[in-house]
């Protein structure tokens, strides 16, 4: 998604060290390789097994890219264990599901078609969504699907969950879809009423948002200066979180700004590269789910 315009955002350099941090089925890694020479080097991430295996398979003459099966949220680590003392002069986030996660029933993300109610992004990892629906208290599941759904009738759900699972356990996607369609009182046009549900229940079971800070401020750290950091989100709250950090690190730190010399480590860290970008109207009729996708460029200060 907003391929071109990530790439121009990373203003590639033919010999340059490049981080995919969010490889999916690579589709941004192979526009990064277009543009890569022979000497340029790129490091692909993901935290789904499946997407790596199926990377593997795509990329296997491909001697310019490793491939990782990683959190982004350990960025920071993996690129100083691999780069060596090679620059890294970018990183691309481009956050969320991929389509073969939405569109395998079996993954459970999706409230369109029967699967299991699991949701992890790294199934070899973590706790699929059914364990913790079955223990969690209705004030957190309330609060989780407020909070990460921005919901207005979380309560309903909740109280709909709560009462569900003292029948019999809630295991399965299409259950909970009813249920919570039951549940929210308004239709949002073109929105199945399980969206923001499902949606809470995604970023808090895959703790996107804490994964998201740790991600970012490890490609800061990795970044060298004039490195690019290109991130792709897809919702409010993945854009409001980039933007607060992008514009926290392009800023003098405000505890010390007062100070008569600013010291090294309070000056800005980050320059902001034009404005947030959505995807075209080709794009957009090709794969209506890129409509939601924001870009947000910045460069690493000296
Ligand atoms: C929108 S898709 C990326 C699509 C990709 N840019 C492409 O062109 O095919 C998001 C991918 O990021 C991965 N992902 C999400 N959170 C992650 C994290 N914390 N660490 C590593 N990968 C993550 C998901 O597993 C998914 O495969």
């Amino acid at each position: 998604m907003l391929g071109t315009e990530a790439l121009a955002g990373l203003a590639l350099e033919a010999g340059g060290y490049y981080v995919d941090a969010t490889f999916g089925r690579g589709g941004h890694t192979a526009l990064i390789l277009e543009a890569l020479g022979r000497e340029g080097r790129l490091l692909a991430l993901d935290r789904d097994p499946q997407a790596i295996e199926a990377g593997r398979r795509r990329f296997a003459d491909e001697v310019r890219l490793t491939l990782v099966h990683a959190s982004f949220a350990d960025l920071g680590a993996i690129v100083r264990s691999h780069a060596g003392d090679r620059a890294c002069r970018g990183v691309l986030f481009d956050l969320g599901v991929s389509s073969p996660q939405l569109d395998d029933p079996a993954r459970g993300f999706s409230f369109r078609g029967d699967g299991p109610l699991d949701m992890r992004m790294d199934p070899t990892r973590g706790e699929p969504v059914a364990s913790w629906l079955a223990r969690a208290g209705i004030d957190e599941i309330r609060q989780v699907i407020a909070t990460f759904g921005e919901e207005r009738f979380a309560r309903r759900v909740a109280q709909a969950i709560v009462s569900a699972r003292q029948k019999s356990p809630l295991t399965r996607t299409a259950e909970l879809a009813t249920l919570v369609a039951g549940a929210v009182r308004t239709r949002e046009p073109g929105k199945h009423p399980a969206t923001r549900t499902f949606q809470a229940l995604r970023m808090f079971i895959n703790d996107e948002l804490g994964q998201l800070e740790r991600g970012l401020t490890g490609a800061l750290e990795v970044l060298s200066p004039g490195g690019r950091l290109a991130v792709i989100s897809f919702h409010s709250l993945e854009d409001r979180a980039v933007k607060r950090f992008m514009q926290r690190a392009a800023q003098v730190d405000p505890a010390l700004k007062h100070l008569p010399v600013v010291p090294v480590q309070a000056r800005p860290r980050l320059k902001l590269i034009g404005r947030k970008e959505r995807a075209g109207e080709a794009e957009v009729t090709r794969n209506p789910r890129a409509r939601s996708a924001l870009l947000r460029v910045a460069e690493k200060l000296p």
